[in-house]
This record gives structure tokens, sequence and C-alpha cells, in this order.
């Protein structure tokens, strides 16, 4: 596929079609393949998560692995239709480190999110959602390219340009990494909580 050139494609489709040949970073080495967002068109709300996990990179659809399981549970929760709703990440490679047979997820770095925002910043052009909902530190800084305490800002909506809200809040892998139960519960509160503020808003 041609380097995406300063002309911003017309539809979702030719823009996916371009991603699947990205090569702005050196991360499509080790991935299967590009994991573009999905959903519709016109959807009123985007969620942005940071990049797919093993799962996504062999399904080539965004959380389709545990945190994304428990993104739909939650979204569900709060009234959110999925299917009515753009899933994306920040990044749109897995970053595979490998350990043995094992594939191993890391986080990007700030150089791997601004090479891939330009396609951020494409689907945001195309879908012009109301509500964006960054999941996480890596969602956030692609959004706003700062890096403020994600805590700082979480269950906040805040003006994202000039005509669209940004509601900020953790990751669902977060939540399943926490060892405790009872902070298990009362984040997992939160997130839902988080989540509803966002339908609220579109
Ligand atoms: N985590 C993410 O940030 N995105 C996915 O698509 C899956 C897991």
């Amino acid at each position: 596929a041609p380097e995406p050139g300063p002309e911003v494609p017309a539809t979702l489709d030719t823009l996916r079609k371009q991603a699947a040949g990205c090569t702005r970073c050196p991360l499509h080495c080790q991935a299967t393949q590009t994991v573009f967002g999905e959903g519709p068109e016109r959807a009123p709300l985007m969620v942005v998560g940071e990049q797919p996990g093993d799962r996504e990179d062999l399904a080539g659809r965004p959380f389709v692995g545990p945190a994304g399981q428990l993104f739909d549970e939650n979204l569900q929760a709060a009234g959110i239709e999925r299917a009515r709703t753009y899933v994306t990440n920040a990044v749109k490679h897995f970053k595979n480190e490998p350990r043995g047979k094992r594939r191993i997820h890391r986080t990007p770095n700030a150089g791997e999110i601004r090479q891939c925002r330009w396609w951020l910043g494409r689907e945001l052009d195309l879908v012009r959602p109301k509500v964006v909902v960054a999941m996480g530190a890596s969602a956030l800084f692609a959004l706003t390219d700062e890096k403020p305490r994600l805590a700082d800002l979480r269950g906040q909506v805040l003006p994202l340009g000039t005509d669209r809200h940004l509601l900020v809040t953790v990751h669902p892998a977060y939540l399943l990494r926490l060892p405790d139960a009872g902070r298990q519960a009362e984040e997992t509160r939160r997130f839902r909580q988080d989540l509803t503020l966002a339908h609220d808003w579109l």
C-alpha cells in the first residue's frame, strides 16, 4: 500500500485499507496485522484504547481479548451499544516482545504514539464523534499531546477542540491487574460511572 499522503481519504474504508500497509514506525515488523478502529462511520461516541494486545493482533479487531470483554460488559452496563460506538486504539500495531513462545505486550512509547496519531486524527475527521473516551494514559497522550496524571482528569468531561468533549477514564486492563477484590469492585464501579457520564453527554 502507498505511504499515506497529506490528502485525507474520503471514507473510513479507504483509510482502513491504507492503514493495512502502514510502515510509519517499526512496530509493523513484529505485528501480525494492523488493527484498525471499528464501528459506524458517524458514531456519536468514539472510544480510544492503547494498542492491540495478543488476541487483537491475531483477530485483526480491537478489544476482543480479556480487556475487551471487560470493556464490553461495562459499556453495556452503562447503556451504550458497542455496535453504535467507534472503538479504536492510539497505536494500531501490537507491540510484541517475544519471550520464548509467549507474546508479551509492551506499552508504546511517546514516539510510537506520535507516529500513529495521524491515523487517529483521520478517524476523528471522518467519524466526527460528539464525545471521545480516552481509556488510559496512552489514549490521553495521543489525543492531547500532554501527559497529565490520569488520576487528576479521570471522570471529568473536558473540551476537545471546539465542538467535542473528552472523557478520561482508566484502561480496562488496569482493572484486570488489581490484586485486591475490593479495589477491583470499586474501580470497576467508577469505570462504569465514567462510561455512563460519557453516555449522558451524547
Ligand atoms: N488493549 C487495548 O488498549 N486495546 C485493545 O484493542 C486491546 C487491549
